[in-house]
C-alpha cells in the first residue's frame, strides 16, 4: 500500500513535470510563432473571474462582440457612448493584447434615430463621416485593425451588393455605382488614424465561391486604385465541423496574393446539441480537426496573420439564439471554461508554426 502510493506520486510528478515542460497556452503557442490569436469580448462578463483570467491567458488580441457598434457606441445624434469601448481597451492595454476594432459599416445593430427617418445623401454622408473620424479617432493609436465594412454583398445569386442605408437607401451618394460607396469609408478611416490597419469583413467568403470572387475583384481594384485597405476578414461561422479546407486554403492564398493580410475574424464551429446544450463526443473531436485544419490553411500563408474566435467559452455565444438553441458548442472552452478538444488541436498547430 504504502509502495503503490510512492509509486503512483512519483507517475504523477512525471506526467505533470512533462505535461508543463510541453504545454503551453494558446496564448504563448501563438507569441511563439508570431501569430495574433484573438476573441470576441462582452465587457460585461470581465468581472466574471474565470471570464477575465482565462481571456488574459489564453489570446493575444481581444474585439468588442457589440459595443463598438452603432447602437452602442453612436446611441443619439449627438451622443457618443465610449465607456465599454474604453472598458475593453483598458483591459486590453493592461495584458498586452491588441484590439480589433469591429464595425464602423454595417446594415444590423444600428439605432432607431439613424434607420428611422429619411435622409438626403448628403446628410447620411455627412452623418458616416462623422461617426467614422470619430470613433476612429477615439480609439487613435489603441484599437489596431478595424473593420471597416462588414457584410456589403448579399446572400443571393448572382452576389449583389446588398441594400442598405449606406449604398442605396438613399445611400452616401454612390447608389448604382458598384462598391464606390465604400471607398469614402476607408479614406476617412484613414485619416483618423494612419496606423490602423482597415479591413473589409464578410460572412460565407471564407472558400472560394461567387461571393468571395465579388469581393476578390473589389479588393484588387481598390489596391490598384489606391483606396486604403490593407485586409479582408473572413468571419468563419461555421455550421457544421466539415470546412472546405481546400478551397478555404486557396482563397486565403489568392487574396494575400492582392498583399492584403487576411484574419480569421469570428471563428466558432456550430454543433448539434441536446435541450442542456451538450454535443456528442464525436461531434466535439469533428470540432477540433476544424479548428486544426483552419487554423492550418491560415498559418501556409504569411499574410494570415490572425485567428479569432467569436467569443471563447460555450456559456457565452452567440450561437445558442441564432440557432434557436439547436445548436451551439461551438466554442474553445465549455460553460465551465474547460479546455475543449478544439481548445488542444489548434494549440497544438500554432505550437508546430514557425513562422518568425
Ligand atoms: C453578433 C453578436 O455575437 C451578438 O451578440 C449580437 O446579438 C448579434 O451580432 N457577424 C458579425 C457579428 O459580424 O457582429 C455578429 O455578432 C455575428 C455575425
Amino acid at each position: 500500500m504504502r509502495y503503490m502510493t510512492r509509486c503512483c506520486w512519483w507517475i504523477s510528478f512525471f506526467i505533470l513535470a512533462t505535461g508543463a515542460s510541453s504545454s503551453q497556452t494558446l496564448r504563448e503557442a501563438a507569441d511563439r510563432s508570431g501569430m495574433l490569436v484573438g476573441t470576441a469580448v462582452r465587457p460585461q462578463q470581465l468581472s466574471e473571474s474565470l471570464y477575465a483570467t482565462t481571456l488574459a491567458r489564453e489570446f493575444n488580441m481581444i474585439e468588442p462582440e457589440d459595443v463598438m457598434k452603432w447602437e452602442t457606441i453612436h446611441p443619439a445624434p449627438e451622443t457618443f457612448d465610449f465607456s465599454q469601448g474604453d472598458q475593453l481597451v483598458a483591459f486590453a492595454v493592461s495584458h498586452q493584447m491588441k484590439v480589433r476594432g469591429h464595425t464602423l459599416t454595417w446594415h444590423q445593430q444600428n439605432p432607431k434615430w439613424l434607420t428611422g427617418q429619411q435622409r438626403t445623401p448628403e446628410q447620411l454622408a455627412r452623418i458616416l463621416e462623422q461617426h467614422i473620424k470619430t470613433v476612429v479617432g477615439h480609439y487613435r493609436d489603441k484599437v489596431s485593425a478595424w473593420d471597416v465594412i462588414n457584410e456589403a454583398f448579399d446572400e443571393t445569386t448572382p452576389v449583389k451588393l446588398r441594400s442598405t442605408i449606406w449604398y442605396d437607401q438613399p445611400g452616401i451618394g454612390y447608389a448604382g455605382k458598384g462598391s464606390r460607396y465604400m471607398e469614402n469609408c476607408f479614406r476617412w478611416a484613414h485619416a483618423a488614424d494612419p496606423g490602423a490597419l482597415l479591413f473589409y469583413n464578410d460572412v460565407e467568403a471564407e472558400a472560394v465561391n461567387p461571393k468571395s470572387d465579388a469581393i476578390y475583384a473589389m479588393v484588387r481594384d481598390f489596391r490598384r486604385r489606391g483606396v486604403p485597405i490593407d485586409g479582408v476578414g473572413f468571419q468563419m461561422h461555421l455550421g457544421n465541423p466539415h470546412p472546405d479546407v481546400a478551397s478555404i486554403s486557396q482563397n486565403i492564398g489568392r487574396f494575400t496574393a492582392l498583399g492584403v493580410k487576411v484574419h480569421i475574424t469570428e471563428m466558432d464551429v456550430a454543433l448539434p446539441v441536446d435541450a442542456d446544450g451538450n454535443a456528442h463526443s464525436a461531434d466535439l473531436q469533428l470540432q477540433a480537426i476544424a479548428y486544426r485544419d483552419v487554423a492550418s490553411a491560415c498559418l501556409a500563408h504569411t499574410g494570415c496573420t490572425a485567428i479569432q474566435t467569436w467569443g471563447f467559452t460555450d456559456k457565452y455565444s452567440w450561437i445558442g439564439s441564432h440557432s434557436k438553441h439547436t445548436q451551439g458548442a461551438a466554442l474553445l472552452f465549455d460553460r465551465e471554461y474547460r479546455a475543449k478538444p478544439a481548445y488542444e488541436a489548434l494549440r497544438k498547430m500554432l505550437e508546430s508554426s514557425r513562422r518568425r
